[in-house]
């Protein structure tokens, strides 16, 4: 039997085995997926021996995304994100490592808004932190043009500049209005809007028709930011979306099936979500 788990601390609220346990059942593989809490010290210990364990690889989240990265051999999006959540042994026994935020950003985009690369030759994302890293890397990777970083702290997006080159264009929020004229997409990789943080208040009706936003927030699972953009007709991606998303790749490399990200496990997991 084909093992694979959650490595974090904590790790009991994770949702990750109930959506590689409904794809185990749905393809018939008889393989677990299951938890692991471990602390920041053990980790080494822990994940240099993961075959040890039982396990073919595993999800990393946090405290030890940085750690993941350290103690495998990372692909180049791991590295550019700066942080790991995904380990697999290849075929010579070497622990890789992988970021599939990426994935789960751009595949959720792919899913919910079909051809959004080809009418988007710039995008502007909101936030310059850990998350927003991985959506920026993903446009860029998909070969968007330019990338408006929107942040507070307009520092954090000029370092995204310094990393990932002048594609990337850091922005204060006071330019957010004339940045969203005529925009294609938006990305928010903010905690705004998230329930029990602030509101994020800003105007999509200067975006351009067909355009498509995304949230990064899946609690609330419709955000303010994604109902708005509903009613204008709009085609959106929300966090539980790019959470599932992300989880397809883990799937495949461990048990060797691409899994797909059906509307009864997106039902399934949100009811979750809503209930607590
Ligand atoms: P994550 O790993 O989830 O991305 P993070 O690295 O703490 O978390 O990043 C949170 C993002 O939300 C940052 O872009 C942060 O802006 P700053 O870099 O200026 O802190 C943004 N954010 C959080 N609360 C905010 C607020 N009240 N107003 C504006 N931006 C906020």
């Amino acid at each position: 039997m084909r093992r694979s788990c959650v490595i974090g601390y904590p790790a009991k609220h994770s949702r990750s085995p109930k959506i590689h346990g409904y794809w185990l059942e749905q393809h018939g593989i008889e393989g677990h997926y299951g938890i692991e809490e471990i602390s920041p010290a053990d980790f080494p210990g822990f994940v240099t021996k993961l075959d040890e364990h039982g396990y073919v690889g595993a999800n990393v989240t946090m405290p030890h995304k940085e750690a993941a990265l350290q103690y495998s051999e990372p692909d180049q999006r791991a590295r550019s994100v700066g942080v790991s959540n995904t380990l697999w042994f290849d075929k010579a026994g070497d622990l890789k490592s992988t970021n599939t935020d990426v994935e789960g950003f751009i595949g959720a985009l792919d899913a919910n808004a079909p051809g959004w690369d080809k009418k988007s030759e710039s995008a502007v994302v909101l936030g310059a932190g850990g998350a927003a890293k991985a959506v920026v890397y993903g446009l860029l990777e998909r070969g968007l043009k330019e990338v408006h970083v929107v942040n507070r702290t307009i520092e954090k997006a000029e370092a995204f500049r310094h990393a990932f080159g002048s594609d990337v264009v850091p922005a204060s929020w006071d330019s957010l209005p004339s940045l969203l004229k005529g925009a294609t997409l938006l990305a928010n990789s903010t905690s705004l809007g998230m329930h029990g943080q602030s509101d994020l208040e800003i105007d999509i009706s200067v975006m351009a028709e067909g355009a498509v936003v995304s949230d990064i927030v899946y609690v609330p699972l419709k955000t303010d930011l994604l109902a708005a953009a509903e009613a204008r007709g709009f085609a959106t991606s929300n966090g539980l979306d790019m959470l599932l998303h992300q989880a397809v790749r883990g799937f495949e490399l461990w048990f060797g099936t691409r899994p797909t990200v059906t509307s009864e496990l997106f039902d399934m997991v949100a009811a979750d979500i809503v209930g607590g």
